[in-house]
């Protein structure tokens, strides 16, 4: 009777896993606080993503590190760039799995900040072009989605117009459109090697009490040619979720952040807590709020779990 009468479904067709490639690792290392949680090689790389594909999950998102970072950047939009060859790999591996890459300039640039810095200043603007340039670099690698996450003003804009203009008018855009400062982040930032070394994202990322300015953000990026949006953190944003997709007719994915993850996998590893419930719940959860697919780090082990 429950199932017949159950309002809300998810299903491994709703999950996004994001990945973190590393450039010269030979094997594979699981990230301390992200346990379950890899930086692969490329061979790695190769391997899980044919675990992946068996498992029925749609899509991956791509996170890279780099093995060189330097003031402009260089290594984000480098034909052969971690992220770039990632992207070769996931194709040849398996064509149908969709490829969608993070565009930001935090893993490659020694600040650690999502743009360029002159005198401790992070220049919007001036990220743009570099910005641009990087998501174009993955499409020309074969990424089917660039999924900008910066929060610089115009990059949505900005990138639309450089894919068009070199012929990847197909390439889709999703945008972090609504992406707030959040402490939800930690364990990333030691996975993606990409703390800031001074200050904090707060000039660029939104403030958590703000949904007026979450939907305004929303706007501007749909004005400017975003395809699909996305709301992050998600746990503590459900109801950000929520207005977004009731506002805009457009899809809207919500981010199960790494600092979410963490939380799960410690309070598990305890016996405090019944994991495989707990990430279902959240799952319903999120799908319950509007969402309409979800990047999540649990997205391997829920879809064995898919029985709805
Ligand atoms: C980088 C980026 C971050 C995340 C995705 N892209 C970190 C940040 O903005 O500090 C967070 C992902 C996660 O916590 O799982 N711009």
């Amino acid at each position: 009777m429950r199932r017949l009468v159950r309002e809300t479904r998810w299903s491994v067709s709703d999950l996004i896993l994001p990945m973190f490639v590393q450039e010269g690792l030979h094997n594979k290392e699981e990230i301390e606080s992200m346990p379950g949680v890899f930086h692969y090689g490329l061979d790695e790389f190769r391997r899980a993503v044919g675990e992946v594909s068996k498992a029925g999950i749609p899509g991956i998102l791509l996170f890279g590190v780099p093995e060189h970072k330097d003031d402009l950047c260089s290594t984000a939009y480098h034909e052969h760039g971690i992220v770039q060859e990632a992207v070769r790999a996931a194709k040849q591996e398996n064509p149908e799995l969709l490829v969608m890459t993070d565009v930001c300039l935090c893993q490659y640039n020694p600040t650690g900040h999502c743009g360029l810095v002159r005198d401790g200043i992070v220049l919007n603007d001036e990220s743009l072009i570099l910005l641009a340039k990087t998501a174009v670099s993955h499409a020309q690698a074969g990424a089917d989605v660039v999924a900008p996450s910066d929060m610089m003003d115009g990059r949505v804009a900005a990138i639309r117009q450089a894919l068009d203009v070199s012929e990847y008018q197909d390439v889709v855009l999703l945008s972090y459109a609504v992406k707030y400062a959040s402490a939800f982040y930690g364990p990333f930032r030691e996975a993606a090697h990409s703390a800031p070394s001074f200050g904090d994202r707060r000039s660029y990322q939104m403030d958590s009490a703000n949904i007026r300015e979450a939907l305004r953000e929303a706007a501007s990026d749909i004005e400017e040619g975003a395809d699909m949006l996305m709301v992050k953190p998600a746990l503590a944003y459900l109801d950000v979720t929520r207005a977004v997709k009731e506002s805009f007719d457009i899809p809207v994915a919500t981010y199960n952040v790494s600092g979410e993850y963490s939380m799960v996998k410690a309070a598990a590893s305890k016996g405090w807590i019944d994991e495989r419930k707990i990430v279902e719940e959240m799952l319903t959860g999120f799908k319950r709020a509007g969402a309409d697919f979800v990047f999540t780090y649990h997205a391997l082990e829920a879809a064995y779990w898919d029985h709805n």
